[in-house]
């Protein structure tokens, strides 16, 4: 086959791939064809990759071979750490595998870019180096990779608790912050003029791991969500500008759909949160935890206890019930026993549905990926918008390890942090159970009134133990 062939074909392979992604990340909107579309877009990259082995073959001595150990080496030893970690991976820690995958992502963008560059200017001619149209996508490579790189490692090990979940203030570090900036913007000015030179690049690159690292520290480690989608739709930038770099349209394309997407995932993120990206980046609610234990009964307002064998009947002689699930729920990994319940309730005749808060849990889309790995039926999934006018014909709304997203503060309490976040109107329902350990407090560290309502019976327990003790109990009504 000559050249030209095995070019076109390797083309239409690129554009074949391209339409994986494009098709995937459209099934990607409905969590019925997300399975699918996960594994027409990874379709897509393998084909790509192989376009890409195939290219490389057909250079004429270009690939030594221990350049082809190295790609075989790699692809060896990162396919099967991705593939090993992303099967084990338990569904809470998801968050900072993707930050690490974000980093490395990064980290691999930036080294096109810096390989690239190194090697053409100690070649003779440096004439490349000196245009605009390549040192542009060089330096915001080099700049957003590395960015990338230590801010979403900073980003993984304060999820994975290595290194403190609260903002850390280092001393100075605004002005380290904005040092680092002004040493890379001089950087790309100086490279952006037409001069040639490796040591100022390593500069950028310094400059860029700084900012990553001092950026990322300060945020709360329960803002990291929004922080890590952020980080990904940068891995995607730079992904899109080491393509420009090495001319790769494939690299072009996927970066710049990863890079759209993860826009668009940050602000509907910050939305839902009713907070703006900045805000976040900038620290606001979200420093902690929230303190277990800690008690709302201090702000008025009594709260009722009640039993698993009160809250049985209660659903077993119901016509319809909502379940809410949140973060606890996830945290417990209750999502099996949530099923068994409702299948439960179901066979004695009950309407189950199960209301979905955007930002319920601790990533996007945490609830439906729960509920569908313990096979509850798509159709009664209820995004909020289509749940809340069904409120108050519900007789029992059973919460499951979910507060912020209940809180009718949010509507009612101009003065509250989460004022204007868009809620569940769990408080709309006949009667309201809780299922959570205590009155300890959720994500935003504020108390919820919804326990101190007439109608709430507050179960106290652990959420996979709370369900199960349902389930017996509703057995033997
Ligand atoms: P939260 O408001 O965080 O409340 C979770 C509740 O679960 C806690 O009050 C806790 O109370 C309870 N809990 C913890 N472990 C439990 C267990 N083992 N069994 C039973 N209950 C348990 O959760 P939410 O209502 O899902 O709201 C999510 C929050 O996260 C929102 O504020 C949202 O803005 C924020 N956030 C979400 C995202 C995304 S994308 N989902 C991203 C960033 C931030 P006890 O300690 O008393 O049990």
């Amino acid at each position: 086959m000559n050249a030209q062939t095995l070019d076109t074909i390797v083309r239409l392979i690129y554009l074949l791939a391209a339409a994986g992604f494009v098709f995937g990340l459209h099934q990607m909107n409905s969590p019925a064809t997300a399975r699918n579309g996960n594994l027409l877009s990874a379709g897509g990259m393998a084909l790509a990759v192989i376009a890409t082995v195939l290219l490389l073959a057909s250079g004429s001595g270009g690939v030594s071979s221990t350049a082809w150990l190295i790609i075989g080496l790699g692809i060896l030893i990162g396919g099967g750490l991705g593939l090993y970690t992303a099967r084990t991976v338990k569904m809470t820690a998801m968050p900072q595998l993707v930050s690490l995958f974000n980093a490395v992502g990064g980290g691999a963008a930036a080294l096109i870019a810096i390989d690239d560059y190194i090697r053409l200017s100690s070649g003779g001619d440096v004439s490349e180096l000196r245009s605009l149209q390549f040192t542009i996508p060089t330096v915001l490579d080099v700049i957003i990779g590395c960015v990338t790189f230590t801010g979403s490692l900073v980003a993984s090990g304060k999820l994975q608790g290595l290194i403190p979940g609260k903002p850390i203030v280092v001393p100075g570090g605004r002005i380290i912050t904005f040092g680092v900036a002004a040493v890379a913007a001089i950087g790309a000015l100086y490279l952006f003029a037409g001069n040639v030179s490796v040591p100022v690049l390593f500069l950028i690159i310094a400059a860029g791991l700084i900012f990553g690292i001092t950026m990322v520290l300060p945020i709360g480690g329960a803002d990291m969500p929004v922080v890590i989608s952020l980080l990904n739709s940068f891995t995607g930038t730079a992904v899109a500008m080491a393509g420009f770099v090495i001319g790769s349209n494939v690299l072009i394309i996927a970066g710049a759909l990863v890079g759209a997407s993860g826009a668009i995932l940050t602000k509907l993120m910050a939305n839902a949160m009713n907070r703006s990206v900045l805000n976040i980046i900038a620290g606001g609610f979200g420093g902690g935890e929230g303190t277990v234990g800690e008690t709302a009964r201090g702000s008025g307002g009594s709260v009722r206890e009640v039993s698993a064998d009160d809250v049985a009947i209660q659903l077993a002689y119901a016509s319809k019930v909502i379940v809410v699930p949140g973060y606890g729920l996830a945290v417990a990994q209750a999502q099996h026993q949530v099923r068994e319940l409702a299948e439960l309730l179901e066979s004695r005749g009950v309407v189950v549905e199960y209301a979905i808060h955007p930002v319920a849990g601790r990533m996007p889309g945490h609830m439906n990926v729960l509920l569908a790995e313990a096979s509850v039926p798509y159709p009664q999934l209820k995004e909020m918008d289509e749940i809340n006018p069904e409120f108050p014909r519900a007789d029992v709304a059973l919460v499951v390890g979910a507060n912020d997203v209940t809180n009718p503060a949010a509507r009612s309490n101009p003065g509250s942090p989460i004022y204007g976040m868009p809620i569940l109107d769990v408080d709309q329902a006949k009667s309201v159970v809780v299922i959570k350990r205590s009155m300890g407090r959720g994500y935003a560290g504020i108390d919820n009134e919804l326990y101190t309502n007439p109608k709430t019976g507050m179960l106290f327990a652990d959420a996979k133990e709370g369900l199960a003790s349902l389930v017996a109990a509703v057995k033997a009504v």
